[in-house]
């Protein structure tokens, strides 16, 4: 029979990798709580109304990558970004009454029918926040200043952010019609897609990759010249801020997005293009002033941003040490195969992560597994110590071997541990007595 596979574009995370995963996570989460996000679960699934609205029905997401179906007469889909999720919720719950600025974080899968390739997946994981209630720009500087820290602490290489403005829906529009203006002339040079967008979502075209598509837009106005004074100045104090912080950025007027609700502010994280390829982006965000409103909820001003766990892990330069536990109890022989589940037990109960091999078999066996596992300690337990009443407490890093009454065993153990840790945090010039 043939074995049935994971659906294409859909990828299973082995316990190797879930150490990376998870120590991506727990930065996130310890930058999140710095900052004051509190963290929020929204369901996997949505009605599909929330999206078409929310996203815009003239988008890539919408036209041709949403995962919905119908269940029983109701329209439904598996929700291909968190930001109108997090929207409808906030709505729902009329957060908004009790707390004039929320701000939210999340993690969890996305699901997008896209042409799988490396960093781009049908489902894939995203780490991303949102503020409501604050108009900005500090906090749209802010955002961005946190998301350089957070990269850096990662160790992505290369990183670049490019920040734009939008304006408000009066500029998009005017915008909007003045390169309708521009490209239909040569529309007949245009790619497909973008001959079909330049009726329905023009903007898109700025984005395109496409070579003919690039050079129509190469001398196209760009959206900037349309700016209102308000959204000029806030794009001034945005950049004003992101300067007294110290952030590097780039300004690309022709930066545009995927999704239809962004306002104002603008911006992508890229990085890591030796591993990830130029066109990768690894954080997209923007302030989406009108979605509240447009779901049906107050007038809140909202800005946000997503990254793509996975792109993360493979921008990342760190490391996770494969060490699944800390010490192997090695029982040599049946007898001590008992012995040794109680003494495994002990270590647990004192906090020592602890696998007992209770295959036994030869020393040197128990020690290659130890070293597989990477456990600093094995504790090893043969008949004449069983009947001495003492145990082998072999150091793997520190190269020793001591003999250890069975009582002071999960002392000594936890004490070469505890000195392992110190010495993993602290320089050593530190640890000197003063
Ligand atoms: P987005 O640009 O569609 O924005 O996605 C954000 C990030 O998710 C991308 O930069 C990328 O790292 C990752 N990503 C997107 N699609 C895929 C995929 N198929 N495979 C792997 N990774 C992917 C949003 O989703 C907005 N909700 C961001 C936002 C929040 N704007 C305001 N608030």
């Amino acid at each position: 029979m043939t074995p049935l596979r994971a659906v294409k574009g859909m990828n299973d995370v082995l316990p190797d990798e879930v150490g990376r995963w998870q120590r991506v996570e727990r930065a996130y989460a310890r930058s999140m709580a710095l900052h004051g996000f509190r963290e929020v679960r929204t369901p996997y699934v949505e009605p599909t109304a929330l999206f078409v609205r929310a996203i815009g029905e003239v988008t890539d997401i919408v036209e041709k990558e949403m995962y919905s179906f119908d269940h029983r007469g109701e329209a439904l889909t598996l929700r291909p970004e968190g930001t109108a999720s997090a929207a409808r919720a906030y709505i729902e719950h009329a957060v908004h009454g009790r707390e004039p600025v929320t701000r939210w974080w999340y993690t969890g899968p996305m699901f997008r029918a896209e042409r799988p390739q490396r960093g781009r997946y049908r489902q894939f994981f995203q780490v991303g926040a949102e503020i409501f209630g604050d108009e900005g720009p500090g906090c749209d500087a802010e955002m961005i200043d946190m998301l350089v820290g957070f990269l850096n602490e990662l160790a992505v290489p290369g990183i670049e952010v490019v920040v734009n403005t939008l304006g408000g829906p009066s500029t998009r529009e005017q915008y909007r019609a003045a390169l309708v203006a521009h490209l239909t002339p040569k529309a007949e040079s245009l790619s497909a897609d973008s001959q079909r967008r330049l009726g329905t979502n023009p903007l898109r075209i700025l984005d395109s990759k496409s070579e003919s598509d690039k050079a129509a837009v190469s001398d196209a106005p760009t959206l900037h010249d349309f700016l209102g004074a308000g959204d000029r100045e806030h794009f001034e104090r945005l950049r004003a801020a992101l300067d007294a912080l110290g952030t590097p950025y780039s300004v690309d007027p022709r930066l545009v997005r995927g999704l239809d609700y962004y306002t104002r502010t603008l911006f992508e994280i890229r990085g890591a293009h030796d591993k990830l390829g130029a066109g990768s982006t690894l954080v997209g965000g923007g302030r989406y002033d009108g979605m509240v409103a447009a779901l049906g909820g107050p007038s809140v001003p909202a800005i946000g941003f997503a990254a793509g766990l996975e792109r993360l892990l493979i921008a990342s330069d760190l490391t996770e040490a494969t060490n699944t536990v800390d010490a192997l109890v090695a029982p040599l022989g049946a007898g001590a195969t008992t012995a040794g589940l109680v003494l495994a037990r002990d270590l647990r109960r004192a906090g020592v992560r602890c696998e007992i091999d209770t295959r036994g078999g030869s020393l040197k066996s128990q020690l290659r597994r130890a070293n597989t596992l990477g456990a600093r300690i094995v504790v090893i337990l043969g008949d004449s110590e069983l009947a001495e009443n003492v145990v082998q407490v072999k150091d793997l890093a520190a190269h020793t071997q001591d003999r250890v009454g069975r009582d002071d065993v999960v002392r000594a153990v936890a004490l070469r541990l505890a000195d392992d840790t110190a010495r993993m945090v602290a320089p050593a010039a530190s640890r000197e007595p003063a």
